[in-house]
């Protein structure tokens, strides 16, 4: 029976790529709208693209909120909901990354929900109505700038969780790799792992002879390997529009269209980062290649495909693939397992099976048939220092 591909496929967000993207926001925003600029820590006062984009906006009124945190948090963004709702925003800028483009999806929603804020992260309220979002993006990494998904934490809870807002997908992304200049190298390493990532999930199933997706998703894993292989060029104009575009690319949707996906490892992975604040690039890298162990079977094919295509490795076996994205990981200074980082929690494995449990990520079935026997064995080897000596 061939594999049937089915979709429909609409990305509405507008890219605007270049040195001079900056500039096409006056025309992209409404001039009577009063415009929300939302920011983070404050990186982009620092680097200049604050006092650009204000520039840009010369002729709109703009009300700034900063503050949204790397992983963004409902308390923070309830303020800002706040603040919306007050003042009567009308757009949401988002100038930030994956943070803080999150962040402008999810006010974007609440700001016209009269319900608690957690129902649209929990999937209880599935918003239907947003106020439009556009986005300046200073860290290509997640493609949060041009998809339709959001990730907000409880803070109160340690709860972090993904969600879906068609509403609210950018009307258009602005992709200057001029402000990749500030970034320091571990967000660069935690952008080319999670770009990476995020094309895994979409091609490391099964084949089912999609030669598009699976060329295009080969060509954006290549194109990422290369940049991590070339590191050394990172301040180069070449390197960073490679990289804007890849992140771009690796999750804008149009990879894993009508193909099996399997997201396995972002749904573990997630759970690093709401017990420990772990980054979010570095616990993919210390889940993934543990999962690929465990799902060898199912992925086997696949995975001797990406070890051709990918690796350039001559008929490798599935565990040279899983060995060689494992290398690649290292190449980055990425922790490949809990220990390697300075988390030292004993039961940090079986914390974060409760948590999987507690969000109904224990058992995610799929191709690879993940029980709760599977997944504890993948979180005991990922978080267990005792089991990695014996694999
Ligand atoms: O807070 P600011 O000042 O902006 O500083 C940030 C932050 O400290 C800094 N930074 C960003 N651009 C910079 C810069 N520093 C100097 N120069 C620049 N040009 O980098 C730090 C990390 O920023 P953050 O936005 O948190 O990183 P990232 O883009 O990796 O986003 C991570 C978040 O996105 C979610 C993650 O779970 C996490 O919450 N994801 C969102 C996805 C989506 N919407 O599709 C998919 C992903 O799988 C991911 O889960
Ligand atoms: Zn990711």
């Amino acid at each position: 029976m061939p594999h049937i591909f089915e979709f429909s496929y609409h990305n509405p967000t507008q890219i605007h790529f270049g040195p001079n993207s900056f500039a096409k926001l006056a025309e992209l925003i409404p001039r009577d709208a009063k415009v929300l600029l939302l920011y983070g820590g404050g990186s982009i006062k620092q680097n200049g693209v604050h006092a650009q984009v204000l520039a840009a906006l010369a002729g709109h009124t703009v009300v700034e909120f900063g503050g949204v945190e790397p992983n963004p948090t409902l308390e923070t963004l309830t303020a800002t909901v706040n603040r919306i709702k007050e003042q009567k925003i009308e757009f949401i800028l988002g100038v930030g990354g994956g943070s803080v483009a999150d962040g402008a999806k999810y006010v974007a929603c609440a700001a016209l929900y009269d319900g608690d804020g957690w129902d649209i992260v929990s999937g209880k309220h599935v918003p239907t109505k947003a106020l439009p979002v556009g986005v300046v993006l200073t860290l290509p990494a997640t493609g949060s700038e041009s998809n339709a998904g959001a990730v907000v934490t409880r803070k109160a809870t340690h709860e972090k969780r993904v969600f879906f807002v068609p509403p609210a997908r950018p009307r258009f992304a602005i992709l200057n790799p001029d402000v990749m200049a500030s970034l320091p190298d571990r967000q660069l390493e935690n952008g080319l792992v999670d770009a990476f990532v995020h094309v895994c999930e979409q091609y490391l199933t099964y084949p089912v002879g999609a030669l598009v997706q699976d060329g295009y998703a080969e060509a954006v894993m290549k194109a990422l390997k290369t940049l991590a292989d070339n590191f050394a060029q990172r301040h180069e104009t070449t390197w960073r529009q490679n990289m804007m575009w890849s992140a771009n690319q690796a999750l804008c949707g149009i990879i894993g269209l009508g193909v099996p996906v399997d997201w396995a490892t972002h749904r573990m992975a997630v759970e690093l980062t709401a017990l420990y604040g772990i980054d979010h690039g570095r616990t993919l890298a210390i889940i993934q290649p543990w999962l690929l162990r465990e799902t060898i079977e199912a992925k086997r094919a696949k995975l001797e495909q990406m070890g051709r295509n990918v690796f350039g490795l001559s008929q490798p076996s599935a565990g040279e693939t899983i060995a060689a994205i494992e290398a690649f990981y290292r190449s980055l200074n990425m922790p490949v397992h809990l220990s390697d980082t300075d988390v030292s929690d004993p039961d940090a494995a079986a914390r974060v099976m409760q948590a999987l449990r507690d969000h109904g990520n224990a058992a995610l079935g799929g191709h690879a048939e993940l029980d709760e026997a599977k997944t504890e064995r993948i979180i005991r080897a990922a978080c267990t220092k005792q089991e990695q000596t014996n694999n």
